[in-house]
């Protein structure tokens, strides 16, 4: 069967006639979302990514344009020609078009369609692994229609803006060296050097940093990232990062540029106008209050520090924490006294779920307190409490007592939970902040060594800098990130532009002269060669059109994505290769993760 060629030319999208366009005649082209056979009449809603029109096919405006509707159904691709006419009374108010209709008089099937295996409807029930490997009917649906033309308009206001400020767009290699930004590499066999692999970049970083050292002054690109780490719903092995840098810059200067970046976007996209300027707060206060570095300031219920009340109490457990140079944290539930036993039961689970060794509650009853620990406290240490948390009548506390990371990560979950939980958060609200002065280095457990907190090309605060050898970990750094909402949405630092204290730097977190030359010889040797100072930031594409999308995993942010164990469900990637490729590339398979059959 030949290829059906239409006559007919588009005229307009399925989202656009209106009232005034009533008597013209049009041409549309789309998919048959639904089809209704009332004899004489058929009627259809024709569907592209602009919206929904109702079609009439009627016996006494075309027969033969009623014939070619009698076969269609759902999501064949059709052409028609006719006129925009009045519903009249029948209007409906859920459709942009629900106005008017068309009634045909030309109608033509441009191609034909199997049963689908769900139906294109805005609300499916149909599950996530049937949605990714059906991935283009998914993408059909309006609300993913809806995400992936967001995401367009989001990079579209990236592009206009950067230029607009004198910013070139400008690509760096995807077939590269590794970048070290604390996640695996995926590697990529080279035929013509047997043995030898490149990385595929986790970031741009290094290139971006060469850009300023050859003297483009300016750059930005929205560019592929790829990071072999465990998955999460914010996090994919393969992301886009709206990626800047900036020469002569301060941390001012960049913090200028992204909040006039973001403003923009959410003016484009949200139609609202953010602050001119986004709040600020240390790493240290984020971690005090909040026990977390993206805080999500929507609600209150703030985190206090209570080891010194409790250092010498009765209670066993918060004594020997304090002793043993951990910390005891509280934190007060307003009005939380209604809060049930198995409510309170749950969040302990849930705390220790995530690994606290129990969690302690209090409540604050017009007769006094209600704890399975009161009984341990004294009167002093009761009140000393109370003021700490600014406890009144009707309240509840909860206390988590840990090692320093434990507690605060332990406490910041349940601060959330309890802020979702009490629907504390004003959903409405778009809370950015800037986390500022990290720490330049955090201690890595795994390896019994410090390690770089953003990554190591980040400049130390000059000020701090003296205790680079003497006392590391106390070193803060010029690095800051964008917190939305309680995610985190970049990440950026002012650079070391100094071959100097960047080896000294490399030596501090262990990489010998060695390897330093193996490793990052190329950016060693360009800062002997005029480096101007520079900073710059990455945003997350993905996660900014997650959230402006209200969406709540970058799945459905992104066309094409993985599943949680890394693999693409629509082409089935990753997959076995030949052994014919194998060998050209000089390699063999040793053992394959899939279990054996036993
Ligand atoms: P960083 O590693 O913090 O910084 O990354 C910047 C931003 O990229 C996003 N992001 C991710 N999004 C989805 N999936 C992932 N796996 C993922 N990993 C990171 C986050 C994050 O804030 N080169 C530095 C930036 C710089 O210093 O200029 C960098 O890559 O939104
Ligand atoms: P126990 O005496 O171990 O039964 O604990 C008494 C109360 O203290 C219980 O409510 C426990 O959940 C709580 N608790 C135990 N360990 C901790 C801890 N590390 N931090 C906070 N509360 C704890």
């Amino acid at each position: 069967m030949g290829e059906f060629v239409s006559q007919l030319k588009r005229t307009h999208n399925c989202g656009e006639l209106r009232k005034e366009h009533i008597g013209q005649t049009v041409v549309l082209m789309g998919w048959v979302q639904n089809h209704r056979d009332h004899g004489k009449t058929v009627m259809v809603d024709l569907r592209d990514r602009g919206g929904l029109t109702q079609l009439v096919f009627d016996y006494a405006i075309s027969p033969e344009a009623l014939k070619t509707a009698e076969s269609m159904r759902s999501e064949f691709v059709i052409a028609v020609q006719g006129e925009v006419a009045s519903r009249g009374e029948a209007i409906n108010p859920k459709l942009a078009t629900g106005e008017i209709e068309i009634k045909v008089r030309k109608a033509e099937i441009l191609n034909r369609s199997e049963p689908v295996p769900f139906a294109i409807e805005d609300e499916t029930g149909v599950n996530e692994t049937s949605r990714l490997k059906h991935r283009v009917l998914d993408l059909r649906r309006f609300p993913m229609q809806r995400n992936i033309m967001m995401r367009h308009r989001i990079s579209k206001v990236m592009r206009d803006y950067c230029d607009g400020l004198g910013f070139l767009e400008l690509e760096t290699p995807m077939l590269t060296k590794s970048t070290p930004e604390g996640a695996r590499d995926f590697l990529v066999p080279s035929r013509i050097h047997p043995g030898e692999f490149y990385a595929l970049p986790q970031s741009p970083q290094l290139f971006k940093q060469l850009f300023m050292v050859a003297g483009y002054d300016r750059y930005f690109q929205i560019v592929r990232c790829f990071r072999d780490e465990d998955l999460r719903a914010d996090r994919q092995p393969e992301f886009t990062q709206f990626d800047m840098e900036m020469s002569f810059a301060s941390q001012e200067d960049i913090f200028q540029v992204v909040e006039g970046l973001i403003r923009n976007i959410w003016k484009v996209v949200e139609g609202v106008d953010l602050p001119a300027r986004f709040p600020r707060m240390t790493w240290r206060q984020a971690m005090d209050d909040y026990g977390i570095d993206k805080p999500d300031t929507r609600f209150g219920l703030p985190l206090r520090e209570v080891s010194e009340i409790v250092a010498d109490s009765d209670f066993k457990v918060f004594r020997e924490v304090v002793k043993g140079g951990g910390i005891v944290k509280g934190l007060n539930v307003k009005g939380g006294v209604s809060m049930s036993r198995s409510e309170l039961d749950e969040l302990s689970a849930f705390a220790q779920q995530l690994g606290a060794k129990g969690m302690a509650w209090v409540k604050v009853n017009p007769d006094g307190w209600q704890s399975p620990i009161a009984k341990f406290l004294s009167d002093g240490e009761k009140q000393k409490l109370a003021e700490k948390l600014a406890l009144e009548t009707g309240d509840l506390a909860i206390f988590i007592a840990d090692r320093h990371h434990l507690a605060n990560q332990v406490l910041a979950q349940i601060r959330l939970q309890l802020g979702r939980q009490l629907k504390l958060i004003d959903e409405s609200r778009w809370n950015f902040l800037w986390v500022v002065d990290f720490p330049l280095f955090e201690w890595d457990d795994a390896n019994m060594r410090i390690s770089p907190a953003h990554h190591p090309f980040t400049s130390p605060v000059i000020e701090d800098a003296g205790f680079l050898e003497t006392n590391p970990l106390q070193v803060r750094a010029q690095s800051y990130d964008l917190v939305l909402n309680g995610n985190e949405l970049g990440s950026g630092s002012v650079r070391i532009h100094n071959s100097e204290l960047q080896s000294k730097i490399f030596d501090l977190l262990g990489i010998g002269e060695e390897q330093q030359r193996v490793k990052f010889g190329f950016l060693l040797d360009a800062f002997r060669f005029g480096a101007p100072p520079h900073a710059g930031i990455a945003l997350g594409l993905d996660r900014i059109t997650m959230l402006l999308a209200r969406a709540t995993s970058l799945r459905d942010v992104i066309a094409f994505p993985k599943t949680a164990r890394g693999q693409c469900l629509l082409t089935s990637a990753p997959s076995l290769v030949d052994d014919d490729q194998l060998k050209e590339l000089g390699l063999r398979i040793a053992h394959t993760a899939k279990p054996q059959a036993v």
